[in-house]
């Protein structure tokens, strides 16, 4: 399993003993919005700074490649102490308002989260929940890491009766109240990508998502943000050519970059919906494959952002073969514990030291002039 023997012996099983691995999450958000966890883990991104510092298009730098992914954080209580965690922290998904996801529980034993320990992977049917705009954004504001932030940002499709002209003015809104806290902002993810909520598909359609990121670069104080689309999950040819459409899309309209993928859709009884989205190391192959359909077809210029089920021994796989510019981590995170950053971070320092490679920045250099481009 790897991790610490402390996280492994003494916080994985207290953090698991809960059935409902909602109530885990809860004690994460206690445990982790306290001061304790910076008093017992070093922080994690001065690690190797020299060989693994990242610069995101000359506008975001960051001493190492390794975020925490969107949902573990969704209302911004743990930015401080993730901060010292990761080398960057993705807040959200935020939404304009505060939004109760899905039912809990729907026929007797389900959940919105099942953990397949075994598999080392999750699934969820989270639906979105998120406690409040102002909050969130509270809080980013009263935020003094050092470390960049991202703001995964969605909105919800049209409810009956609404418009897409009444979503885009949510979007708007929100936009306008992320700008009150532009300078604690680095990064903006919007996020269309969930299985869990139905409809979502619709801000992918020629026009909407151009018209979305418009709004975004819009939006004065944010405008000048690092832009990235999620992705979600494709299995085969027909799903792929339309993913590569959208991110062709979203590329062509100046967005930044991608951040691939979301979790995939599965059937499975135990949820509270039927159906949720998997996560974790059974994802992590389709996650290979999908990011470098994306490198082969865009090249190595636009800004990728990995995310699916990496563990630290995946980290150098997906920078040096899969060309990623940042690996986000939520499911193995959870089962690894907080050593993952340093433990990952040593085994890709090692990799490239291994490979005669002095830096990240000299293997983007090399990948761009195709010395080390690994075609699939
Ligand atoms: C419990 C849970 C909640 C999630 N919530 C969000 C979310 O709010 N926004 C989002 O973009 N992705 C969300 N995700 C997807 C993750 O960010 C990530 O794309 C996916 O889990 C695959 O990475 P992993 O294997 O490292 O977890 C969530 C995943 C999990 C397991």
């Amino acid at each position: 399993m790897g991790g610490s023997a402390f996280y492994n012996f003494a916080l994985r099983p207290y953090f698991f003993r809960h059935r409902d691995p909602e109530d885990s999450h809860s004690e994460t958000v206690r445990f982790l919005s306290s001061s304790f966890p910076s008093s017992i883990y070093a922080r994690s991104s001065d690690i190797h700074s020299d060989v693994l510092s990242v610069d995101l298009a000359g506008k975001v730098q960051m001493d190492g490649p390794v975020g925490i992914a969107a949902g573990f954080d969704k209302d911004a209580e743990m930015l401080p102490g993730l901060a010292n965690i990761f080398d960057y922290v993705t807040v959200g998904t935020m939404l304009p308002y505060k939004w109760e996801g899905n039912p809990r529980s729907g026929a007797p034993g389900t959940r919105r989260i099942v953990r397949l320990d075994a598999k080392r992977s999750m699934l969820n049917c989270l639906g979105f929940p998120f406690m409040g705009l102002g909050e969130a954004v509270g809080r980013l504001g009263r935020y003094n890491g050092k470390v960049p932030v991202s703001v995964s940002i969605a909105v919800r499709p049209p409810a009956e009766g609404q418009s897409l002209d009444d979503v885009y003015e949510q979007f708007r809104s929100m936009l306008h109240v992320l700008a009150g806290e532009a300078s604690k902002i680095s990064m903006i993810e919007a996020n269309f990508a969930s299985p869990n909520t139905k409809g979502l598909a619709v801000f992918f359609d020629e026009g909407v998502l151009e018209h979305l990121l418009g709004m975004i670069r819009a939006e004065v104080g944010i405008r000048q943000k690092l832009l990235f689309l999620k992705l979600p999950p494709h299995i085969d040819d027909p799903g792929k050519e339309k993913n590569l459409g959208i991110a062709q899309r979203w590329l062509d309209a100046n967005g930044n970059g991608i951040t691939v993928i979301n979790t995939l859709r599965m059937d499975d009884n135990r949820l509270s919906m039927g159906a949720g989205g998997l996560s974790g190391a059974e994802l992590y192959p389709a996650m290979l494959k999908n990011l470098k359909d994306y490198r082969n077809r865009f090249g190595r210029e636009p800004i990728i952002n990995a995310v699916g089920g990496i563990f630290p021994e995946n980290v150098p796989e997906v920078m040096i073969g899969g060309q990623a510019d940042t690996v986000q981590v939520l499911t193995p995170f959870i089962f690894y514990g907080p050593t993952y950053v340093h433990d990952a971070k040593a085994l890709l320092a090692a990799e490239l030291k291994k490979r005669g490679i002095p830096s990240l920045k000299e293997l983007r250099e090399a990948q761009m002039s195709g010395k080390l481009a690994q075609k699939q």
